[in-house]
């Protein structure tokens, strides 16, 4: 009981103790005892006759998503999704954001709509770098136009971080790229523009998270200190932001 009302932010688990012993805490009715069992999901909680709203609890999932899934709950085309590889049941996830059917990498799946939101929304420009492996070998002149940003049918590109890894085999190289955006195909689309088509495509962070740890189709949970940080992390953005504008 005690440890339920201090995690609710009642206050510490003295001061909730307290409040038991004066008889101030009512749970369905009845007078609460310290040390009886409650659950903040069915029992009706009150403090001094005020009902007890609890945070609800989330899920938040990082998946290495393999190429060939649509990061979509439902597909018309019937083909495999990216919840089909984390099942959990009772809890219903969604992407944050989209990776393309053919693009891998890191992908979070929540049933947080907030964190979703302050994770997509380009007003709080969390960052984004992916590995594109791509035709040929840009001149320095076109990387410079895609850190500039280049003009696409939906307007123009924000300023990027781009960098050459490296060649490799079938005349190809590739490229890091840092995006605060994440518009649609957006990375395929920038790479198009420069006449360097992408072949391959893989997010490996977003924020401060990576893909450690973890093989193509496997998951982990976030803990949560890490959401928090995701959390204080896109406001503070977000601040800094409109400083500069
Ligand atoms: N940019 C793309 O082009 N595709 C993705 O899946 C993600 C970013």
């Amino acid at each position: 009981m005690q440890k339920v009302l201090a995690q609710a932010g009642i206050g510490s688990r003295r001061y909730c103790e307290e409040l038991i012993r004066a008889q101030r805490v009512l749970v369905n009715d009845q007078v609460a005892a310290l040390g009886m069992k409650v659950d903040p999901g069915h029992d009706k909680i009150l403090v001094d006759g005020k009902e007890i709203k609890f945070p609800k609890k989330h899920t938040y999932v990082l998946l290495y998503k393999p190429k060939g899934y649509v990061s979509t709950v439902r597909d018309p085309q019937g083909r495999p999704k990216v919840t089909d590889l984390v099942p959990l049941s009772g809890v219903r996830l969604f992407p944050v954001g989209r990776l393309d059917y053919q693009t891998s990498g890191l992908l979070l799946l929540t049933d947080d709509g907030e964190l979703a939101y302050l994770l997509t929304h380009p007003r709080f420009g969390v960052w984004k770098t992916y590995h594109a492996l791509v035709e040929g070998k840009p001149s320095p002149d076109a990387l410079k136009m895609l850190r500039r940003g280049v003009l696409l049918p939906e307007g123009k590109t924000s300023p990027a971080k781009i960098s050459l890894l490296g060649m490799r085999p079938n005349n190809r190289c590739l490229l890091e790229i840092s995006l605060r955006e994440g518009r649609k195909r957006q990375v395929r689309k920038m790479c198009e523009f420069i006449g360097h088509p992408v072949v391959e495509l893989e997010r490996k962070s977003l924020a401060f998270l990576n893909l450690d740890g973890l093989q193509v189709g496997e998951y982990r949970f976030l803990n949560s200190e890490e959401v928090q940080k995701l959390k204080t992390m896109a406001v503070r953005q977000e601040t800094n932001n409109r400083r500069r504008k």
